[in-house]
């Protein structure tokens, strides 16, 4: 009797799941034909057959040269049920295109350069498949710091074109920092500008930066295909992902007015801020706290893509709403303990913590109509500071092999910050007085300090 009691309830389990397989099933059918574009019209159909038949050639090409390439279609991926790390299997009856055809006029895939040789039949043996190849090369901006090579071009974007649709391959760079990299896509004078409508790629019109993502393969309508496997984090990583490269023909500029300090000092203080800028940002990161370079981390950045030796510090902004208490903990765990604490979240918040000689400063930012804000505070008077800035959107960029943000009006904030003559070196400077956008902010009242003047 129990003998027969396990049997019975075995079947039973496998039944359960097979129902409960066969109703997720159902289940992301309907979800893809509400979502999708599936038509009935006989011209849809066509289109979207001209969409599937150009990614199937692709893809034979990609086979064929080992091409390392992935997914990034931002309406493809916006069908698929988001972080799954189960099966996707869209395998569609017949000629039907569920996933794949989003009745656009392009699909968008990534190769990652660094797992990819060049190689020039590539044109040849994409023309034997019927697609049309556009290459669209740019400069490298790996070499934009170095005089004799800075100009030399590679390839950024690739088109094929077959039947009024194109895939989009977007060229990923691997760059010190161990971040992908795409650039613009710029095209010459000669190029056809009807070739696709460039205007509506999804990646290009920017440059753009991104984390290597971990990528599995999926069978999108009868096509094997590697996507990123959270796709929820790429597509948020999508929509900011513009990329700023630094400005390093006026640094060299800059460097020539003012030579760079090679004292073994100087030396000394860049090991040091870079090494505690990797860890403030590993473990702002491990946090989900987004953060960009402030004050005059920015400034170096800015003026001279690299620290400024002097300024014996890395600043650093948040958004407040961005902050969580769990912060300083965090900073101590890293082995960076809290320094100084001013202000509430409530109002002009401002962390400090101490590594080797160098120490971090936060400051959190406050949006108030167009302007934004972070305040100061002095730790004998109790006076109060506001430093105004015009509001801004965050970009990334790279400093001392890190990939980090900056504000992407970079000029805006460090003229607000420093005055028309940021890019002349000022070595006596004063936190209350010499910034051109502080203001007085009266007094922290005698009762509240202990809360807000910490100082360790
Ligand atoms: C996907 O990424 C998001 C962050 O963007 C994260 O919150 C989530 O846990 C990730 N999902 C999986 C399955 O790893």
């Amino acid at each position: 009797m129990p003998r027969i009691n396990k049997t019975v309830v075995l079947a039973l389990l496998i039944a359960a799941s097979s129902v409960f397989l066969l109703f997720q099933l159902y289940y992301y059918r309907q979800y893809v034909s509400k979502h999708g574009t599936v038509s009935n019209s006989k011209a849809g159909q066509k289109g979207s057959d001209a969409q599937w038949q150009v990614v199937k050639k692709f893809l034979g090409l990609v086979s064929k040269y080992n091409l390392p390439v992935f997914l990034i279609d931002t309406a493809v991926l916006g069908l698929l049920p988001l972080d799954s790390t189960q099966q996707r299997d869209s395998q569609a009856e017949g000629p039907h295109c569920q996933t794949l055809c989003t009745h656009r006029e392009f699909t968008t895939f990534a190769l990652l350069a660094k797992l990819w040789k060049y190689d020039a039949s590539l044109a040849q043996a994409a023309a034997e498949r019927g697609l049309e190849l556009l290459e669209v090369r740019g400069k490298d901006p790996r070499l934009v710091g170095l005089d004799d090579l800075s100009g030399t071009e590679i390839p950024l974007h690739f088109l094929f074109r077959r039947n009024g649709h194109a895939v989009h391959l977007v060229v990923f760079y691997e760059r010190s920092g161990n971040y992908l990299w795409h650039g613009p896509l710029r095209l010459k004078p000669n190029m056809d500008r009807k070739f696709v409508p460039f205007r509506k790629l999804d990646f290009g019109r920017q440059a753009g930066a991104y984390d290597r993502p971990e990528l599995v393969v999926a069978s999108l309508d009868g096509l094997d295909v590697r996507i990123p496997r959270n796709i929820s984090r790429f597509l948020s990583e999508r929509a900011q992902a513009r990329f700023l490269e630094c400005r390093y023909r006026d640094a060299r500029a800059f460097y020539q007015l003012y030579p760079d300090d090679t004292s073994p000092e100087a030396m000394d203080f860049r090991m040091k801020a870079k090494s505690l800028l990797h860890l403030a940002a590993r473990t702002l990161t491990d946090l989900g706290v987004p953060f960009w370079l402030s004050s005059g981390t920015c400034l170096g950045w800015f003026r001279q893509c690299s620290v400024i030796p002097y300024s014996k510090d890395v600043d650093l902004g948040i958004w407040i709403r961005d902050y969580r208490p769990d912060i300083i903990q965090a900073f101590q765990k890293a082995g960076l303990p809290l320094k100084h604490k001013f202000g509430k979240v409530e109002d002009s918040l401002e962390l400090s913590f101490q590594g080797l000689d160098v120490k971090v400063d936060i400051f959190f930012f406050y949006e108030e109509g167009d302007i934004v804000w972070n305040g100061g505070t002095q730790a004998k008077s109790g006076k109060k500071f506001k430093y105004v800035f015009p509001r801004f959107t965050l970009c990334w960029t790279e400093l001392l092999e890190l990939k980090v943000r900056v504000p992407c009006e970079t000029l805006d904030y460090v003229e607000a910050n420093y005055g028309p003559n940021w890019n002349i070196p000022v070595k006596t400077w004063d936190w209350k007085t010499s910034p051109s956008n502080v203001r007085e902010n009266g007094v922290w009242p005698v009762r509240e300090w202990d809360e807000v003047i910490q100082v360790y």
